[in-house]
């Protein structure tokens, strides 16, 4: 009896042991998204921030932007079922992950680290290497990427989404027909992607004054993060982090001298000339977006000030604005019309801003009082599938 018992607990660990294992190799193809009745107001958010938010060609509506959220977070846009977009861009993380590189639906790894997605809308320039113009281009990459979702075939696609029950109301209400098109797919997800818009962080509350509406106080040390971050000079952070968004001007590209060579040059993959060069990421919700850079090379807001503070280095692309002394000689995107041709970008040396470590914590004060708490909890940006 003893021994029976034994080998029922043993048989029953196995059955256990196995059924954790293959989980996530074979996700089951029956989750359905639970959706409001109503659905949630996405464009008029867009609205509000008026210029250009959406295309002509595809305008964000409650219906489109919900059909996204449901792509968004579907399992079934991969290969094999186990990877959505969300497994890589949590709402938690900001919709970042918090891996300095990611797994993709077979166990292999992203080459450069998640960005967090925020605001997205203002931006025309995606991806790390700005190589994608518009959300609508972008949508479909992640999903054909063989390393991220691994979709050889869009008619395989269409066939297996337009399979699932609940597919066919939402096209129809978003397009007009349940018909399911690759283009529909990008559409809705962009949809989705434009109206990610996060404004309402403690920094969006203050209005010349240190006790915000909701009694909660702008301290002093994120007060003098903030002067340093917006000095042209002391902390520079503005020069490209700027804008709304703390994201540059429209889309900015800048070297920041991580290395002297880099490994992955970025833009320099694309254009000659322009190695190193890496997207200017937005700032916003940046406490919760760890690790940090394209290669995620950093652990913590602490070590990404360190960088700017004492680690930059002479790389010949190093932006202006991180050397010394007045250098007029811009290798971005701007370009003065009194450079001299050839002049040398090499001479000056890269900054040391030689903070002091009230000033360093100030800065990550600052940078953490960034975080927009409605973003990353707003159900109508959450998981609509319930497992
Ligand atoms: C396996 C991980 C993974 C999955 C799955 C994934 N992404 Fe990404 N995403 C990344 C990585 C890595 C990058 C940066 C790639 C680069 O810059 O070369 C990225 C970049 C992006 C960007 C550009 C952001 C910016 O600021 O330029 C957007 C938008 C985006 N992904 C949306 C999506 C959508 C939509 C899906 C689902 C259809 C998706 N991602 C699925 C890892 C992933
Ligand atoms: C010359 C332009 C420039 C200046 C000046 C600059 N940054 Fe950056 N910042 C960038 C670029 C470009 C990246 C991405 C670089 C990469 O991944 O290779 C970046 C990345 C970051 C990141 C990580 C973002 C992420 O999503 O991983 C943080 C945080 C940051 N910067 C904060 C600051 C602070 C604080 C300052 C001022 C002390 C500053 N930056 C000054 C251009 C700049």
């Amino acid at each position: 009896m003893k021994k029976q018992v034994i080998l029922c607990s043993v048989l029953c660990m196995v059955i256990l042991v196995l059924a954790t294992c293959t989980k996530d190799n074979f996700k089951p193809l029956n989750q359905v998204p639970e959706l409001p009745d109503t659905n949630y107001n996405y464009s008029e958010p867009l609205v509000a921030l008026s210029s250009g938010f959406s295309p002509d060609e595809n305008p964000t509506t409650d219906a489109g932007a919900t059909l996204g959220r449901v792509l968004f977070y579907d399992k079934k846009l991969s290969l094999n079922n186990t990877v959505s977009c969300a497994t890589c861009h949590k709402q938690v993380h900001g919709f970042s992950d918090a891996k300095v590189v990611s797994e993709g639906f077979e166990g292999r790894i992203t080459t450069r680290n998640a960005p967090h997605l925020v605001n997205l809308y203002e931006s025309d320039a995606y991806f790390w290497d700005g190589r994608t113009g518009t959300l609508e281009e972008l949508a479909l990459q992640p999903v054909e990427n063989h390393i991220e979702m691994g979709i050889e075939s869009m008619e395989n696609l269409t066939t297996k989404l337009t399979e699932q029950d609940y597919y066919s109301p939402l096209f129809e209400e978003a397009f007009g027909t349940s018909e399911v098109t690759p283009e529909r797919i990008s559409k809705a997800l962009a949809q989705f992607l434009r109206s990610m818009v996060s404004y309402d962080s403690k920094w969006d509350k203050i209005d010349g004054t240190s006790i915000l509406a909701d009694g909660e106080e702008w301290t002093d040390m994120e007060e003098l993060g903030r002067a340093i971050f917006f000095s042209w000079d002391r902390g520079g952070c503005v020069n490209c982090h700027s804008g709304r968004s703390l994201a540059g001007w429209g889309t900015t590209f800048a070297n920041i001298g991580l290395d002297e060579e880099y490994a992955d040059n970025g833009v320099g993959e694309l254009e000659r000339d322009r190695n190193g060069m890496f997207k200017v990421p937005s700032l916003r919700n940046i406490a919760l977006t760890a690790p940090y850079m394209h290669d995620g090379r950093f652990a913590t807001l602490e070590e990404v000030v360190e960088h700017y503070n004492s680690g930059v280095q002479a790389h010949p692309n190093l932006d202006w604005s991180l050397r010394n002394g007045n250098n007029f000689f811009f290798p971005g995107d701007i370009v003065f019309p009194f450079v001299e041709p050839g002049a040398s970008s090499d001479i000056d040396e890269p900054v040391r801003r030689n903070f002091t470590e009230v000033e360093k914590r100030a800065l990550v004060a600052f940078l953490r009082a960034l975080t927009d708490e409605e973003f990353i909890t707003d159900p109508k940006f959450s998981d609509p599938f319930v497992y």
